[in-house]
């Protein structure tokens, strides 16, 4: 069988972004704006997208920042915490403004301060998310400090998810930018209730390209990067064709300055080249028919949406492609994540 050398595919959607505030959210929009149809909007600002009233009006800063002409939608999340009402919940999910709740354990990850701490404080809402169809985001790792940074997802599948699980059986739940081969084999056993985003760079580096021959602070993000046995688990999955796993990039810009310090943060900047090196994975893997279920089907399969009309064509070219340049921002630069590999495939 000839490798393609084009995909012309339903316009792909993220499922897991970062679009930030401010002049981060109108210098980064464009990217997400020119690649996806629709992208899950992640609350973590700060102050986190708590109500719905927050929301509508995060959704209009982020309409007001389009650029005019494109037609992308942003689906939008609420942050839980242990003192979200159910009826407002409700209430921003049936009039069609919210899609999806994300839960962050307290302390997890980037502006996760206002998370869970105790998830049976959250029951009343789950009860009435899970009676509503609506989806729970799930940002899967303890925060306990006596376990290992790197046995943190594992841990919460057995010690939170099982658990969580057995009391919401119907409940509809994303296990977010999942990192392990345990997480990977949790989705397997559940049913179709439960699904699960997978990023491009964790398809692509181990947690070597973090650690080995000096620390390299633009491969930090949380969930961090695992070992190889994990990566090449996660492929698998992205690669199976199994409906349950899709693409969420977890696009999470931060300003050079802000990554290259004593205490860095966590999170990688890939909207530009997220689809190029997902396709190029997908060729590495022999998958590329299963590529446009992978970023265009799967997801909205599984949060009810119709496919995109729009289509979007990716190209293989001869030559590897340049990096995206880095994102300029009037006072730093936000560094563009570098796969570590050839990339030949281009959206055109
Ligand atoms: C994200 C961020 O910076 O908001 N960082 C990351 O490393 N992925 C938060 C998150 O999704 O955990
Ligand atoms: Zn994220």
């Amino acid at each position: 069988m000839t490798t393609p050398t084009r995909l012309d595919i339903a316009m792909p959607d993220d499922w897991h972004v970062h679009l930030r505030h401010g002049e981060m959210l109108e210098k980064v929009l464009p990217y997400t704006a020119a690649h996806f149809g629709r992208a899950i909007v992640m609350p973590n600002l700060q102050p986190p997208v708590v109500r719905t009233a927050d929301a509508q009006a995060y959704r209009e800063a982020i309409l007001a920042a389009l650029p005019t002409n494109q037609c992308f939608q942003p689906l939008m999340t609420l942050y839980m915490t242990e003192t979200t009402e159910a009826a407002d919940v409700k209430a921003g999910f049936e009039s069609g403004l919210v899609t999806a709740v994300k839960l962050y354990p307290a302390g997890a990850t980037t502006n996760s301060a206002a998370g869970v701490k105790d998830l049976e404080k959250i029951y009343p809402v789950l009860e009435v998310m899970q009676a509503i169809g609506m989806p729970l985001l799930v940002h899967g790792e303890v925060v306990d400090p006596a376990v290992d940074i790197f046995d943190r997802e594992a841990v919460f599948i057995e010690t939170k998810l099982i658990p969580l699980r057995k009391q919401f059986p119907n409940l509809k739940l994303v296990f977010e930018h999942l990192t392990t081969k345990e997480g990977v084999d949790y989705v397997l056993s559940c049913d179709s209730h439960t699904a699960a985003s997978l990023t491009p760079h964790h398809l692509v580096i181990n947690r070597n390209a973090m650690l080995v021959g000096g620390i390299k602070p633009h491969y930090y993000c949380l969930p961090v990067a695992k070992r190889e046995s994990h990566r090449l688990a996660l492929r698998a999955a992205a690669t199976s064709g199994d409906r349950r796993f899709f693409l969420g990039t977890d696009s999470a810009p931060h300003p050079i300055h802000a990554k290259e310090t004593a205490c860095g943060c966590a999170g990688i900047f890939n909207v530009a080249n997220a689809l190029a090196i997902t396709a190029q994975v997908f060729e590495q893997e022999q998958a590329l028919d299963q590529f446009e279920s992978f970023v265009s089907l799967n997801g909205a399969a599984f949060y009810g949406l119709p496919v995109n009309k729009e289509r979007l064509v990716l190209e293989r070219q001869s030559e590897p492609q340049a990096l995206p340049a880095n994102l300029k921002l009037s006072q730093a630069e936000v560094q563009a994540f570098d796969p570590m590999m050839d990339v030949y495939w281009q959206v055109v």
